[in-house]
């Protein structure tokens, strides 16, 4: 029995020494398999009597079954720390902050053109939207504005093929919408616009809001009227400085651009121009089939841009346009 139970021993020390599965295989092998020491074992009782192979026979038996309980410890043992040292390496660190996503905002500029066209639907306007390439006629022809007209000039832009131009206004959509509507009409048309332009208040790509009013007996008092209710539900106050200024357009008449000082920031106090305006001339509602002894309107286009930077004291309209998120920052 001895050597059977030093046989044991081996085979513990086998396994033990097995530090991976197939080289437990290995060592189960030697013990075993069918070149296996107990198998050898056995096949040496055939010279023994009946007797003692029952008592030999028992004793083998003991062995085997120790050694099969020693392999599957050790199948297991290894498995386990399998296990675990997978699970260790998968494991998630559930106390480290998670990544957030960052939370967009609206740019500025767009913010006052979401404003812009909240206030004028509250008072009946529609909103129209026109195309950026437009043609020389609905830019300038029909907006009594001919070929050769010196107030041309004063819109330098990027022309395209095939007399097309990126818009210098937002004026053409008063020739648009009046070709396909007619009065009592009340529509204002926000967009981009574009003008070989830039400085501290011009950007070479800007926004405009055209306003149209056109119906019967609808006068410059009634601009004023709209446009400073408009200003004050904008900038959220009746304390605005603000002035009318005798000026020029074709496509109106009399004309006004509209001037406010600024309240805050470093050009408090300072004017800035927000808009152009005035009775739409006779000569535009005729190019569009409207009788100008029935019909009178006026109409205007002011520049959100401006106005942001009014609303918030802003010195340098680029900023809207640099897509810097330190400033972009400080609107969301
Ligand atoms: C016009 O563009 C006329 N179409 C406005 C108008 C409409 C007059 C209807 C009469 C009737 P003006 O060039 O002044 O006018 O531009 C209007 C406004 O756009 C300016 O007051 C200003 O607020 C804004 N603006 C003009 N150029 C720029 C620019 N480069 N960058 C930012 N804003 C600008
Ligand atoms: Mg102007």
């Amino acid at each position: 029995m001895s050597d059977l139970n030093a046989l044991i021993e081996e085979a513990r020390l086998a396994f033990e020494q097995a530090t991976d599965p197939a080289a437990v295989e290995n060592a189960k092998a030697r013990f075993m398999g069918k070149t296996g020491v107990i198998t050898a074992l056995m096949k040496e009782m055939s010279s023994l009597s009946p007797e003692q192979k029952r008592s030999r026979g028992a004793e083998i038996n003991v062995v085997k079954q120790a050694i099969e309980a020693l392999l599957n410890e050790r199948r297991q043992a290894l498995a386990d720390a399998a296990l675990n040292a997978q699970l260790a390496a998968e494991s998630i660190d559930i106390t480290l902050a998670g990544r957030r996503r960052g939370s967009g905002g609206v740019h500025p500029a767009m913010k006052t053109l979401e404003r812009i066209e909240q206030i004028f639907s509250t008072i009946g306007f529609d909103v129209a939207d026109g195309p950026e390439i437009e043609t020389d006629f609905h830019n300038f022809t029909a907006l009594n504005t001919p070929d050769n007209h010196p107030a041309r000039s004063m819109h330098d832009t990027f022309y395209v093929e095939g007399g097309h131009l990126l818009r210098t206004h937002t004026s053409p959509m008063q020739v648009r919408y009046m070709q396909t509507h007619q009065p009592p009409i009340k529509v204002i048309a926000p967009g981009r616009v574009y003008r070989v332009d830039s400085d501290a208040t011009h950007s070479p790509m800007f926004h405009q809001v055209e306003g149209l009013w056109v119906a019967q007996d609808v006068s410059f008092a009634d601009l004023k009227a709209v446009f400073m209710d408009f200003l004050q539900k904008f900038f959220e106050t009746t304390e605005l400085t603000i002035r009318f200024r005798p000026s020029f357009f074709p496509f109106t008449e009399p004309s006004a651009e509209i001037d406010m000082a600024f309240t805050s920031g470093p050009n408090k106090g300072k004017w800035l121009e927000i808009a152009g305006s005035g009775q739409v001339h006779p000569n535009v509602l005729r190019s569009v089939g409207i009788d100008p002894e029935q019909y009178t309107g006026f109409a205007f286009g002011v520049g959100p841009d401006r106005l942001t930077m009014l609303r918030y004291g802003i010195n340098d309209l680029r900023l809207f346009y640099e897509n810097d998120l330190r400033f972009l920052k400080q609107f969301a």
